[in-house]
């Protein structure tokens, strides 16, 4: 059994460490891949090619999981609509349509995505039995502010529209939460032996619809999850003090903590959870000592606890890879 999925479901007094968007820019191998594949989405369906990205990171630095090389933005890609990733700009979805929405089924959807699940089975035959492999899936709040092109600016989103457009919402985030049950049950069955919920924009959502937009739909996933008897990490990315209500009521195996949050706060508000990450990615673009000392205050507020080592979001592409070598270092001889 892999050391994450130990630690998740035992609690067992130990630690282990790998990192949001491990497999990415900031390695000169993704680049070189990249390059050569300026489709993301087709990128994303070569089983080979996404297998070998996956496993770049743990071939150069041994880190104790893999997360496959995919994108939430598969889910919506599968479900009819096309999604593009402009440079500097991110990921542009094309105008949501409500009928092609409505006329997906499990069978088409799993057809669709089996390329995902094929590099999910090519990337857990060549990973030692030690090592967990992670699938994911974005929320379906998260994946819905892409899917009606709700956000604004970096920050911002045109709440106006939520609010104007609540019933369709609703019919969107209930659908949304079938398929991505069944996209978790397919990662499962391929092979993935963990699943981390990403909920990447929660922190925008407004106090009065906390519960509605992010508690539920992440409690009916988390609760699939436990049928499945797969542990479950969730990142409600942003949220600040509502994690611990977040935590109390959606009951994951693991909680994973953004940059914003005190571990100090963390270790007192979240109780019966595994703890995940913290480390602010911009520590790791300042010098080693800051690393260093940025690193050690996480593991000393964990110390006694289950602990999984993880950054507070994903690495930055200018990230320099000898910087996160020397940090796994410093990680393994503590
Ligand atoms: O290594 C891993 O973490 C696994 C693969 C992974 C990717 N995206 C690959 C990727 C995972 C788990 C994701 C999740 C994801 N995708 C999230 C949730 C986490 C978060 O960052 O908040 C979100 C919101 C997305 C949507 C998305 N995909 C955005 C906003 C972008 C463009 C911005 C950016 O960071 O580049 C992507 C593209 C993307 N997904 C890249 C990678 C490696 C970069 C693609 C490139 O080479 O240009």
């Amino acid at each position: 059994m892999g050391k994450l999925k130990e630690i998740l479901i035992d609690r067992k007094i130990c630690k282990s460490i790998w990192f949001m968007r491990q497999a990415g820019r900031y390695l000169p191998e993704f680049r070189k891949i990249r390059l050569q594949n300026q489709n993301f989405i087709k990128l994303c369906l070569n089983s080979d090619l996404s297998s070998e990205i996956t496993l770049q990171p743990i071939n150069r630095f041994n880190l104790d999981s893999a997360i496959i090389f995919s994108d939430i933005l598969m889910v919506p890609y599968a479900l009819g609509q096309e999604v593009n990733f402009i440079k500097e700009q991110g990921p542009v979805l094309e105008e949501f349509n409500k009928e092609i929405f409505l006329k997906n089924n499990k069978k088409s959807f799993t057809k669709k995505l089996q390329p995902v699940y094929e590099a999910i089975k090519k990337s857990r035959e060549k990973l030692n039995n030690d090592k967990s492999l992670i699938g994911f899936i974005g929320a379906p709040w998260t994946l819905l502010v892409y899917m009606l092109n709700i956000k604004l600016k970096k920050n911002e989103l045109d709440y106006d529209k939520v609010k104007s457009r609540k019933d369709e919402v609703k019919l969107i985030l209930d659908k949304l939460n079938d398929y991505l049950c069944i996209h978790i049950e397919n990662q499962i069955d391929a092979g993935a032996d963990v699943i981390q919920i990403f909920d990447s924009w929660a922190g925008l959502i407004k106090s009065d619809d906390f519960s509605e937009y992010c508690i539920v739909p992440n409690s009916k996933i988390v609760d699939f999850c436990r049928k499945k008897k797969i542990p479950v990490i969730c990142f409600p990315r942003g949220i600040g003090k509502r994690y611990k209500d977040f935590n109390n009521n959606v009951k994951p195996n693991g909680i994973s903590i953004d940059y914003e949050i005190e571990p100090n706060w963390a270790k007192t508000n979240l109780k019966n959870v595994v703890i995940q990450g913290g480390l602010a990615p911009k520590i790791l673009l300042g010098s080693e000592d800051k690393i260093i000392v940025n690193a050690k205050k996480y593991l000393d507020v964990f110390n006694n606890l289950p602990y999984i080592f993880n950054l507070g979001h994903g690495l930055l592409p200018e990230t320099d890879p000898d910087k996160v070598k020397r940090l796994i270092k410093f990680y393994r001889e503590y």
